[in-house]
């Protein structure tokens, strides 16, 4: 069976450091992350056996998955981010991993929670499948991601400034479906919500979108306008979205429970 091609080109070692490079700050831009995680923890039973944090971050949710499980497991790509979950203290097994390849036995986990980190594979059906692999027979993976539509503004204000993109790339819904299905997972519950943040100013998302370490993974042409002036003219093309004196910034937030039968 052919493999589907590559959503995206991942340089996974520059994402591990740039999330590394964030990982002291994160927390301080990281509001939206932290809405989006404690609406997925709503989502979860109230009690595990085994359960993994897929790309656990500085480990903000360990704690309350801590509560949730009776033993803890919490796996990132970057070795930063798991110095800051460490330095921390949440009590959970940390392991160094890619969501793509798990350094993992199978079927060990009746849980899998995975806030707002699968948008970053390069194939989505290899993170489903292993996520199947590591899974108890009828255990499920609840995660959030992103999908097409996130940023649209940012997305056409610099269209505007540069004709280039700028922001990377999230699937369809019909294409996350499809790489479910080649993961061999059961779909039991998948919500899209339009989740829309608030800034007085581009440069507050931008700060945020920099803060937390998600620089792009799709990136964009340099060259043209330099640097004050680009975000000059990005400011200016971002203002014709201000509604009530203030910019909104659209994620199209997917919250999805999946169960390998
Ligand atoms: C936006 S942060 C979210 C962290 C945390 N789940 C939260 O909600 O605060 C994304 C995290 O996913 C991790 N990540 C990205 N790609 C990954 C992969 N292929 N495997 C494991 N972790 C990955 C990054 O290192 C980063 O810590």
């Amino acid at each position: 069976m052919g493999e589907l091609p590559p959503f995206q080109r991942v340089d996974k070692a520059q994402l591990a450091r740039r999330f590394g490079a964030a990982a002291r700050r994160y927390d301080a831009h990281a509001a939206f992350q932290r809405e989006v995680g404690q609406a997925l923890l709503g989502w979860l039973p109230a009690h595990s056996d085994h359960l993994l944090d897929l790309g656990c971050g500085t480990g903000h949710f360990l704690p309350m998955l801590a509560a949730r499980s009776h033993r803890l497991t919490a796996l990132d790509l970057s070795p930063g981010m798991l110095d800051e979950a460490r330095r921390r203290g949440s009590g959970a097994s940390l392991l160094c991993g890619d969501a793509e390849a798990l350094p993992l036995p199978g079927g060990q986990f009746d849980t899998l929670f995975s806030s707002l980190a699968l948008q970053w594979c390069e194939r989505p059906e290899r993170a489903f499948t292993e996520a199947g692999r590591v899974l108890k027979p009828g255990g499920r993976l609840f995660f959030s991601t992103l999908l097409a539509g996130s940023l649209h503004e940012l997305r056409a204000a610099w269209q505007a400034v540069d004709g280039a993109a700028h922001v990377n790339r999230f699937l369809e819904r019909a294409a996350l479906e499809r790489a479910l299905l080649a993961g061999g997972l059961v779909i039991e519950r998948l919500e899209v919500h339009p989740w829309q943040l608030r800034y007085g100013a581009v440069e507050g998302l931008l700060r945020d979108l920099k803060g937390i370490g998600a620089s792009q993974v799709n990136e964009a042409p340099r060259g043209g306008l330099g640097g004050r002036a680009r975000l000059a003219a990005l400011a200016d093309a971002y203002e014709q979205n201000r509604v009530d004196g203030t910019l909104p910034a659209t994620y199209q937030v997917c919250l999805a429970v999946v169960r390998r039968p």
